[in-house]
């Protein structure tokens, strides 16, 4: 018997409720489609729904979302959230950021998937996930600005969090049947940060020997990405390379209008359309569900409900392939253009068929239901605390003499050092500038001045030091103190010492 034939003969479904938000622009008419296939293909889900967007602007919710609305999100453990209009200026922050915070979903998949011959695709046969790190890199969201010319982003990667997303990026290569997971990073320049993140990779990938793994640097990976798609099936990256690489792989499979999306965490999951609440054709009845509609496809698969899944996702693609289009991706030809009603209807009306041209999914039938991400029970701190010895510190400077020279700041520090440490360079823009700088150096008023104590040294000293350097009149903006761990330096080298 076939899959199909034995999930339409499968007994019913238990009874689920899930968190929905319609949304603003055309979110309420897509989630008005979404929900009649999905309420067609699995009559046991049922909806609450929450306010999330506009109204919760408007009602004076600067995040977006009352308290109500997260009660009822971790209540439920999963949304499905049509997209929303984050208001320009006036301190409005973004749903998505904030929901992405405080439910901690720190996972985000984004499948990019060719529908060739259906769709017109650059590349057809793509079918890669980017399985992005969601809360920590530069998008911690500690800035600084420290001196006149110059401000600063913290990028802050944590063991913990690479240990999760990097299982859940094997994790989900197993779930779903994909053959290699690729890591992307720029560790060749940010040896601590990425090179802590490609290293956590290179330690769990031998726990998943029925996965290919490979890294590259994030550059030439998006090129590749660009031009050979069919090279991926998994990748894994952090957070900033994540975000500009799901839009590449989007806009490659020539379908970023189509593109589904899932966040997931601990606790909950959120799943959502890539697009935005396009308000240009908001109340006209022609903007394509279909990312909606596959992420609900996601959604069900997470909830561990693969007989729905696949039958909405195998009756979407025979959508697609009998011609039976949207405006945005129908093209001239032999096609019927469809309105956002209609279209569902249409997949409503094939579900249970399968496509032709196009291959056919299939997700495992019936799963643990979850609420949370697979790798919870596997996540732990891989390494006990190393031992660690204070040897040094980076005393940051805001200083602007006239002239700004290197060699003028060397001496004035110098004697600043004893009797715990020396003066051992000083950069400018991670430059060296001192001793012996280059005169070309374009200088800031931003000055890095590395005080080392190679036999290792008291923080009280660290404390003297500064004392000295504000009794002396300068502008010390920030420290960053020098450790070894487990006989390892735990600080970069500076570029031209
Ligand atoms: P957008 O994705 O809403 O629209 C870009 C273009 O694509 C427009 O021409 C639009 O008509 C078209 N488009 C988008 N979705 C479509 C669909 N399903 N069917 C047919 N055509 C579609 O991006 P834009 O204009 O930059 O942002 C509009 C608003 O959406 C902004 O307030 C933005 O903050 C918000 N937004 C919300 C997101 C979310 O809630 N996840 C994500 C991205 C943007």
């Amino acid at each position: 018997m076939s899959a199909l034939a034995r999930d339409a003969l499968a007994a019913p479904l238990p009874a689920r409720t899930v968190a929905v938000a319609h949304g603003d622009g055309i979110g309420p008419e897509i989630m008005a489609a979404a929900l009649r296939v999905l309420s067609a293909a699995d009559p046991a889900l049922t909806f609450h729904e929450v306010s999330l967007g506009l109204k919760a602007y408007q009602a004076g919710h600067a995040a977006g979302f009352d308290g109500d609305a997260l009660e009822a999100i971790a209540t439920h453990g999963v949304l499905l959230k049509a997209p929303l209009t984050t208001p320009q200026g006036g301190g409005f922050k973004s749903v998505n950021v904030s929901l992405r915070k405080t439910l901690g979903l720190f996972a985000n998949v984004r499948p990019c998937v060719a529908y060739h011959p259906a769709l017109p695709a650059p590349h057809p046969g793509m079918d890669l996930v980017v399985v992005r790190e969601n809360e920590e890199d530069t998008y911690a969201g500690i800035e600084h600005r420290q001196t006149d010319e110059v401000v600063q982003c913290l990028k802050l990667v944590t063991r913990p969090g690479c240990e999760r997303i990097v299982r859940h990026a094997f994790e989900y290569a197993v779930a779903n049947g994909r053959r290699k997971v690729t890591c992307m990073t720029k560790d060749n320049i940010m040896k601590l940060t990425d090179g802590l993140f490609h290293a956590v990779f290179e330690e769990i990938a031998p726990q998943y020997p029925g996965i290919a793994t490979e890294h590259m640097i994030i550059d030439i990976g998006t090129a590749r990405v660009a031009t050979r798609p069919r090279d991926f099936d998994v990748i894994v990256t952090p957070n900033l390379y994540g975000d500009i690489l799901s839009d590449v792989a989007a806009e490659v499979a020539g379908s970023i209008g189509l593109a589904p999306s899932a966040n997931i965490g601990y606790g909950a999951a959120m799943f959502e359309a890539v697009h935005g609440s396009a308000p240009d054709i908001a109340g006209q009845d022609i903007a394509n569900p279909s990312g909606l509609l596959l992420s609900a496809v996601m959604m069900l698969v997470h909830l561990g409900r693969g007989e729905p899944a696949t039958r909405i996702h195998n009756a979407w693609l025979r959508t697609l392939e009998d011609g039976v289009l949207t405006g945005d991706v129908a093209a001239a030809g032999n096609v019927r253009r469809v309105g956002t009603q209609a279209f569902a209807d249409a997949v409503v009306e094939r579900l249970g068929q399968a496509p032709v041209r196009l291959r056919a999914v299939h997700y495992p039938g019936r799963t643990e239901a979850r609420t949370d991400s697979p790798v919870r029970q596997l996540t732990q701190l891989a390494t006990p605390p190393a031992h660690k010895q204070l040897e040094g510190v980076d005393v940051f400077l805001h200083w602007d003499a006239p002239g700004r020279s290197p060699a003028a700041l060397g001496e004035r520090l110098q004697p600043l050092a004893a009797p715990d440490f020396s003066l051992e360079l000083i950069t400018n823009r991670g430059v060296k500038v001192y001793p012996q700088g280059n005169a070309r150096t374009l200088c800031s008023d931003h000055w890095r001045c590395r005080f080392r104590a190679p036999a290792g040294v008291s923080p009280l000293a660290v404390a003297a030091l500064l004392q000295r350097a504000a009794e002396a009149g300068l502008d010390v903006i920030k420290t960053e103190n020098l450790y070894r761990f487990d006989g390892k330096p735990g600080y970069s080298q500076a570029q031209g010492a």
